[in-house]
């Protein structure tokens, strides 16, 4: 089972050499260097160079990079991706996707400009089409030249384009979450929660944590480094329901119970797909672990 923890996903404004520098050392999963939104227009050829020299120079480890570009209509977004393609890094994220077209021709794109095979895409769902259009869009997963891999949820933009109020329990939002969960697995892709603009309310934040893994979400996109540990636990296993998955795999396995479809483990049903269940909860576990 190929597996890759993408718990803790932190932003960092590509202008920024600080946090370029500060992320080697932070306990992220996944790095997200913008060009977008966090990068003034002035700025934006600066903070190309500037992602483009960080990504070529390394140092991150096994943290995975990601570099948002600019939208591909915008005056940067055609130079974005050729430079992001000659980079090579894990994903690009392409924002302000619409329609399952933007990103088929990204994917086109990347291959023209020379993109190596390593180097993913990723979808920002942030605009009301998108979130109408989230299971078109992420059937263009089926085509193994697409390159897609993961979702973001951009919940700000949701916000700013739908006129929903931003109250803390997300009331408004949930049904376009919970749908771009469903869109991602019906079609293999991993997703990603928006993020928590109030880096300063860890008892809020944590509860957003909670609710996004509880809609299946496989992990969140942060802003600040204090957001990454108490992300990265929420998001992890826990050691209960490691325990019982292994409980399963074992009972799973014994002689007699080999050829079985359905078992009794502890006084509860546990049927095949329950092993399947169990078994990505150890996978994912021993990614983190490593
Ligand atoms: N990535 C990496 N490092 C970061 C960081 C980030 N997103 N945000 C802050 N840091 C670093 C700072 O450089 C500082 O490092 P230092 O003390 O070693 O010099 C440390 O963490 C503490 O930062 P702090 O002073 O608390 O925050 P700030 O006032 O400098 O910045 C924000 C606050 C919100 C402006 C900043 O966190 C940020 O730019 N976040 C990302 C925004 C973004 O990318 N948005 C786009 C997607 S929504
Ligand atoms: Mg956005």
């Amino acid at each position: 089972m190929k597996i890759r923890p993408r718990r803790s996903v932190l932003y960092m404004p590509g202008a920024n050499d600080r946090a370029l520098e500060k992320a080697k050392s932070l306990p992220a999963d996944a790095l997200i260097l913008d060009l977008e939104d966090s990068v003034a227009p002035e700025a934006k050829p600066e903070a190309r160079d500037k992602v483009i020299a960080a990504v070529k120079s390394g140092g991150y480890g096994r943290r995975e990079l990601i570099i948002r570009i600019n939208a591909i209509e915008t005056p940067w977004g055609a130079d974005d991706l050729k430079a992001a393609a000659a980079a090579g890094p894990d994903a690009i994220l392409v924002p302000k996707v619409s329609r399952p077209g933007d990103m088929a021709s990204a994917a086109k794109l990347l291959k023209a400009y020379g993109a190596p095979n390593h180097t993913r895409l990723w979808a920002m769902m942030e605009t009301p089409l998108a979130i109408l259009n989230a299971r078109d869009i992420a059937s263009v997963a089926g085509d193994a030249e697409s390159r897609f891999s993961c979702l973001v949820l951009g919940t700000n933009d949701l916000l700013k384009e739908s006129r929903a109020r931003a109250l803390g329990d997300r009331f408004a939002i949930i049904p376009w979450l919970a749908g771009s969960v469903l869109a991602a697995r019906a079609f293999g892709l991993d997703v990603i929660d928006g993020v928590y603009n109030d880096f300063k309310d860890e008892m809020g934040f944590k509860a957003e944590c909670e609710q996004g893994r509880t809609l299946g979400m496989d992990g969140k996109t942060l802003i600040h480094p204090s957001q990454i540990e108490p992300c990265n636990r929420i998001f992890s296993p826990s050691e209960e329901e490691v325990s019982w998955s292994r409980k399963v795999i074992q009972a799973f396995a014994l002689p007699e119970h080999k050829s079985k479809g359905v078992i009794t483990v502890e006084g509860r049903m546990v049927e095949r797909l329950h092993l399947v269940m169990a078994e990505r909860v150890v996978a994912i576990w021993e990614a983190i672990a490593r």
